[in-house]
C-alpha cells in the first residue's frame, strides 16, 4: 500500500502512512503558465493507493487538485485508489436552499466518486450526505481524539464541553463521553421583540473550564458569540476546539482577542493550532475499506 499525499494532505498523509506501516510518497505539484494545476505522482503504482488531500481553503483550486490526483493515481498503475479526504469542501451546501441553486455537495461528491473506489472523510457536516457519493465511503469522527487529548489537558479541572448550538451537541456528547465529563449545548432564548439571550441549555457554567466544541470553525463568528454568551454566564477559561480549523477572514485573532484561551484542532486542514491528529480512526477505515 502506498500513502499518496498532497500538500494539503501531508502531515495526516506522514501519520497514516505510520499508522498503516505503509510508503509515504508526497504528490509533486506545479502549475502551467496561465495558473492551471499540474500533479505527477510515481508512473508505476500498482495495488492499493490511499491519495491524501484535504479540500480547505481555495476550495476550488482543492476541489480540483483532489480530482486530478485521484486521476493521476489511477493513469498511473493503481489497482483501487483510496481517497481520504478529511474535509470535504461545500459540505454546507448539501440542499437547495432557495429555488436555481445547485445541490453543490452532491455535485462536489459526484466527482469524487468518479475517480476513486471508496472515500473517508472527518466529521462530515451532515453526515447523512454520505449517501451522495456512489462509491463505498465512510465518515469517521475525530470525537474519540479530541476527547482523549483534553482528559489528559485538563486533567483534574473541573471540566465541561459544549457545542456552540444544537448541531453540535452530539460532537459534544461524544466528545465529554471520552473525556468523562459533563455536556451541553447553547440555545437562543428570545426575551422580548429585539432581546436574545444565549445560554447552556442545562448546566451552570460558573467558574468552571468550558471547551467549545463544533464541526468547524469557518469565520469564528460562532464561537465569538457563543464565548461572549459564557462570560455573561461566569464561565472560567474558555476553550475551542474543532474538527476542521479552517479559520478564515482572521478568525484566529478574532477568537484569541475574543477571551478564548486557547484554540484545539485536528489534523483535517494545514493550520497553526493543530495538536490532534485523526489518523488513527482514518487508518481504521482504510482497513475496512480496502479490497
Ligand atoms: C454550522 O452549522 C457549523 O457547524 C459551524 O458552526 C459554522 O459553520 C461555523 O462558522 P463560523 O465560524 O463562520 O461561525
Amino acid at each position: 500500500m502506498i500513502v499518496l499525499a498532497t500538500s494539503e494532505g501531508v502531515k495526516l498523509g506522514r501519520r497514516l502512512a505510520e499508522e498503516l506501516d505503509a510508503e509515504l510518497v508526497p504528490v509533486e505539484e506545479d502549475r502551467f503558465p496561465d495558473g492551471e494545476q499540474i500533479v505527477r505522482v510515481p508512473p508505476e503504482l500498482d495495488g492499493t493507493v490511499v491519495v491524501v488531500h484535504s479540500m480547505s481553503p481555495p476550495q476550488d483550486e482543492n476541489l480540483v487538485k483532489a480530482i486530478i490526483t485521484l486521476d493521476a493515481a489511477r493513469e498511473n498503475g493503481a489497482e483501487e485508489v483510496i481517497a481520504v479526504v478529511p474535509y470535504m469542501a461545500y459540505s454546507r451546501q448539501d440542499r437547495r436552499f432557495e429555488p436555481g441553486e445547485p445541490v453543490s455537495f452532491r455535485a462536489v461528491a459526484r466527482a469524487v466518486s468518479a475517480n476513486a473506489d471508496a472515500l473517508i472523510t472527518v466529521d462530515l457536516h451532515e453526515p447523512d450526505t454520505l449517501e451522495y457519493f456512489d462509491v463505498p465511503a465512510e465518515n469517521v469522527s475525530a470525537a474519540e481524539e479530541l476527547g482523549k487529548y483534553l482528559a489528559e489537558r485538563f486533567e483534574g479541572e473541573d471540566l465541561v464541553v459544549i457545542g456552540p448550538d444544537e448541531g453540535a451537541r452530539e460532537l459534544a456528547r461524544e466528545v465529554a463521553s471520552i473525556c468523562k465529563t459533563e455536556y451541553d449545548h447553547l440555545e437562543k432564548k428570545r426575551l422580548s421583540g429585539d432581546e436574545v439571550e444565549i445560554h447552556p441549555k442545562e448546566l451552570d457554567v460558573e467558574g468552571r473550564t468550558v471547551v467549545l466544541v463544533d464541526d468547524m470553525i469557518d469565520t469564528g463568528g460562532t464561537m465569538v458569540e457563543a464565548a461572549r454568551a459564557l462570560r455573561d454566564q461566569g464561565a472560567g477559561t474558555l476553550y475551542a476546539a474543532c474538527t476542521h480549523a479552517l479559520l478564515t477572514r482572521n478568525a484566529a485573532t478574532r477568537l484569541l482577542a475574543s477571551g478564548f484561551e486557547d484554540i484545539i484542532a485536528t489534523d483535517t486542514i494545514p493550520n497553526p493550532f493543530e495538536k490532534v491528529s485523526v489518523a488513527p480512526p482514518v487508518a481504521e477505515a482504510v482497513e475496512n475499506l480496502s479490497g
